[in-house]
């Protein structure tokens, strides 16, 4: 279990870098790593990166240049079929509508193709809870029955518990969660 921020961001590149490939098609949830967190994730990778992120006023201050859209992770502006990878992290416990956004993810991923979801879950008996940190905890059972509905789970694991600047209820974690398109 990682203990603090910059060892769970070292981690995402790890990961994401492990699964990314040159020939890849890959979709980025949120530019947040890119624009305040080191490392950044989209340069550092293998690939042709889009990026994607809701909050427009981070859009326009990014200096990047290149296949960023604003939008919105739970109506994707791209067509059926087009990603070998999706990438999110901690973006889809931003919004309550979890099977809205892995509705979406299915949608675009190509058959075979793999996703990374980081997302904070836990056995909170409500669907979520608001905490201070503008963020979602969603229920891990019912995100595992989700996500399996379109992937086949090849890892789960809790990764991250928080630290004490940003407690975090007890039980809840940050998962990393890795399917295949079925
Ligand atoms: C706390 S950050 C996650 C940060 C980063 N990926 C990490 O794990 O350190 C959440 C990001 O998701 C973006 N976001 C929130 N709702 C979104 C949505 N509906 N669609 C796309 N991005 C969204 C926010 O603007 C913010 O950049």
């Amino acid at each position: 279990m990682f203990k603090t921020s910059e060892q769970i961001h070292q981690y995402y590149l790890e990961k994401t870098k492990q699964l990314s490939n040159d020939s890849y098609k890959i979709l980025k949830t949120d530019i947040d790593n890119e624009v305040y967190n080191s490392p950044n994730i989209a340069n550092n990778i293998k690939g042709d990166v889009f990026l994607l992120e809701y909050n427009i006023n981070l859009v326009r201050h990014s200096n990047i240049k290149k296949n960023l859209i604003n939008g919105d992770i739970r109506y994707l502006p791209y067509k059926n079929n087009t990603f070998d990878l999706i990438i999110d992290l901690s973006t889809i416990d931003h919004v309550p509508e979890t099977i809205q956004v892995i509705n979406e993810y299915n949608r675009v991923l190509k058959k075979n193709g793999t996703i990374l979801i980081f997302v904070w879950c836990g056995n909170t008996k409500n669907e979520k809870e608001w905490n201070p940190s503008n963020q979602y905890y969603i229920n891990l059972d019912e995100f595992i029955n989700c996500a399996n509905t379109y992937f086949t789970t090849l890892e789960l694991n809790a990764v991250y518990a928080g630290e004490p600047r940003w407690p975090v209820p007890k039980n809840h974690y940050l998962y990393e969660f890795i399917g295949v398109k079925k």
